[in-house]
């Protein structure tokens, strides 16, 4: 058997020294070279922390449990400068919004000349080539009189480029890709989407992507994972969990899904919020929310059950 990309195993991150709050609970996965897991969830529910666990930027103090593997080495327990140069080798990362991860006065070829510089030791006119011809690959027109800009001279549209640009200088084996497409119209979005799509084709990348919007994630994604409260409600291949959802947490996702395409105005949505991760309650978190709960909901965490495709409630 080939080894994953990437693995998680039980992973949990804890926030905080004093009184420390279980942000992540108990997240397991396999990446796939070339394939695409996306990971669903709405707003709270550990998203973004999945990602910044998996690239190192967990703000401190925490504590992180469990096992994290690039290949076959494990990243909890290395130190942390050759953890650093390991992923930063292999892993790069797109952020919702743009404007935080660029810097505002050095122009965006700049920008993309001077990873390349730092990171594959190119000269200065090796990197300034190679950063227009990455402006051009993300579909920036004329890109030579582009690379002078500022970030704020940008659309929305053209800076998410800039940062897939960034991401991909590299050729990194994962892509990380948090709510790309979040902060975009949605005529962009889908634009943004179709050249993720075909960069990770031509690149073979593995992609872990992010989002609230089940629309989005079952456009492309191979494995779906549905995170609630900071756990996995339900996990398995995208066309399964999309056709057979177990979880009653999924089914509501599905029943709300917006068409990224065709936005409609007025989606009906799951009654209730997400607890606070310190008042999640000793049971099935979605309990409070769920209209199939009984009795036997509050007494214990369900456990994951399930081999390919999984779902942790008492009914799976
Ligand atoms: N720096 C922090 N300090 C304390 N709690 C945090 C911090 N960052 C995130 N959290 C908490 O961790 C939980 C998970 O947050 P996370 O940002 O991963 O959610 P998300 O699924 O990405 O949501 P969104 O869709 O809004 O981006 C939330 O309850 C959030 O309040
Ligand atoms: S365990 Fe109970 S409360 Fe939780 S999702 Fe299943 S039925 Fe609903
Ligand atoms: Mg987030």
């Amino acid at each position: 058997m080939t080894i994953p990309l990437l693995t998680a195993a039980a992973l949990t991150v804890d926030l905080g020294t004093r009184n420390p709050v279980r942000i992540l609970d108990g997240i397991s996965f396999e990446l796939q070279a070339g394939r695409t897991l996306g990971v669903v969830g709405e707003s709270g529910c550990g998203k973004s922390m999945t990602a910044l666990a998996l690239i190192g930027l967990v703000p401190e103090p925490h504590r992180i449990g469990g096992s994290l593997r690039l290949g076959d080495v494990e990243l909890n327990t290395l130190d942390a400068e050759r953890r650093r140069l390991l992923r930063g080798k292999r892993v790069a990362m797109i952020f919702q919004e743009p404007m935080t991860a660029l810097n505002p006065v050095v122009s965006v070829g700049q920008q993309i000349a001077e990873m390349l510089e730092v990171h594959e030791a190119a000269s200065t006119s090796e990197a300034r080539r190679r950063a227009i011809a990455l402006l051009g690959q993300v579909g920036i027109a004329a890109p030579g009189e582009r690379a002078p800009a500022f970030p704020h001279q940008l659309s929305g549209g053209m800076r998410q480029r800039v940062m897939i640009a960034m991401a991909i200088a590299c050729r990194p084996q994962i892509l990380i890709a948090d709510e790309p497409t979040t902060a975009l119209d949605v005529s962009v979005q889908a634009q943004i989407l179709d050249l993720l799509l075909e960069l990770q084709r031509r690149e073979g990348m593995a992609m872990l992507f992010i989002s609230h919007n089940l629309g989005v994630i079952s456009e492309v994604s191979d494995e779906i994972m549905v995170m609630y409260a900071g756990r996995i409600a339900e996990q398995g291949p995208a066309a399964e969990v999309l056709a057979r959802p177990t979880h009653p947490y999924t089914r509501g996702l599905i029943t709300t899904m917006p068409d990224i395409r065709h936005r409609q105005r007025l989606l009906p949505v799951i009654p209730g919020a997400v607890p606070d991760p310190r008042h999640r309650g000793q049971g099935c978190s979605f309990a409070a929310r769920c209209a199939e709960a009984e009795d036997i909901c509050s007494e214990a965490v369900p456990a994951l059950r399930g081999h390919l495709h999984r779902a942790a409630c008492v009914h799976a």
